[in-house]
């Protein structure tokens, strides 16, 4: 039975009915917001290769915050700039760094709004790889320490949620070790399961000044031929305690966002990142796309091939948007 009788475009035919028929739904809750917090007072720096995103201090980050959930948007991802960076990441886990000041500083300002901490150490370390460096090497098991150390630090601070982002086999296990000796049990685990060593995290790079002084991060973060892998990855942190597992970056792995949603049915979230937003806004900027609709495009086609959460650089824009 096919066409006369057929006619796909019966349910296309006005705006009300292709409400009606419409599949997906891209909604305020959807929405992490990713911010960037460095040491100062007023300050509000644009990160050149991200239009309308800021480094900011702590002072800024706390309007940033109250503006973020006035708007409906549920959470919010921190990464921190030090003021000095060396081998230990010696910033990155003390008491007083600045994503543990910028937290309790949060908790005490916005009540609703979920603070998200990525725990990585490769913007604190002054050779901006993501871990321990023995011998021009990143040592996994020495860093998995190390973060467990950050990711108790963050949440002692008041983090409602930790993502670790740095890809150490072993790291999902041992924060949730870690945070539960701690009587952090209740407290949810975002792990960055299927993150790929990708050139789309570029003007991220230059955001948090993080770029590896030496070699890659290949070592570590996944090959992007790599599919059946990723899917290890993800099974190996479910068995470690993730509460929600991520695909990093988000448009050219919709295939894994589709695969791990269905095998494994659990909230997954997708990272559209840094090198992904900087296109859209280039082209806009040029006048060669409607920067717009096509922000809402790829947001749409995320949550369609199987994302529940959306970490995204155009959150604000997009929550403006739903409003109406
Ligand atoms: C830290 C981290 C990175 C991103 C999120 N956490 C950079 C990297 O791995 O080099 C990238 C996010 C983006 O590009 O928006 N490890």
């Amino acid at each position: 039975m096919g066409f006369p009788i057929q006619r796909m475009r019966r349910l296309r035919r006005n705006e009300t009915i292709r409400r009606m028929v419409r599949e997906t739904t891209l909604s305020v809750n959807d929405l992490i917001y990713p911010l960037f917090v460095q040491p100062g007072e007023g300050v509000r720096h644009e990160i050149s290769s991200m239009p309308g995103n800021y480094r900011l201090s702590v002072d800024e980050l706390i309007r940033e915050a109250v503006e973020v959930e006035k708007l409906g948007i549920p959470a919010i991802i921190l990464f921190g700039i030090p003021s000095h960076k060396d081998e230990n990441a010696s910033e990155g886990l003390a008491d007083d760094g600045i994503i543990q000041q910028a937290v309790r500083a949060l908790k005490n300002e916005v009540k609703e709004l979920q603070i998200i901490t990525d725990v990585c150490l490769c913007e604190y370390t002054s050779h901006g790889h993501c871990g321990w460096v023995v011998d021009g090497q990143v040592d996994n098991d020495s860093t998995l320490k190390m973060l467990q150390e950050m990711a108790v630090s963050h949440v002692r601070a008041g983090a409602d949620m930790v993502a670790p982002s740095d890809m150490m086999d072993g790291r999902v296990g041992a924060i949730r070790e870690a945070l539960d000796k701690n009587d952090f049990s209740g407290i949810p685990i975002m792990s960055y399961a299927a993150k790929f060593s990708s050139a789309f995290y570029g003007p991220f790079r230059d955001a948090a000044d993080s770029a590896p002084q030496f070699g890659d991060r290949r070592s570590y973060q996944m090959d992007p031929a790599n599919g059946d892998e990723a899917m290890r990855e993800v099974e190996l942190d479910i068995e470690e305690g993730a509460d929600i597992v991520m695909v990093k970056p988000a448009l050219s792995y919709m295939d894994l966002i589709r695969r791990v949603k269905e095998e494994f049915a659990m909230p997954v979230a997708a990272y559209n990142v840094s090198g992904e937003f900087a296109m859209v806004k280039a082209a806009d900027k040029a006048g060669w796309i409607d920067g717009e609709r096509v922000m809402m495009e790829i947001l749409l086609s995320i949550k369609r091939a199987g994302a529940d959460l959306i970490l995204t650089y155009f959150a604000k824009d997009v929550a403006k948007i739903l409003a109406g």
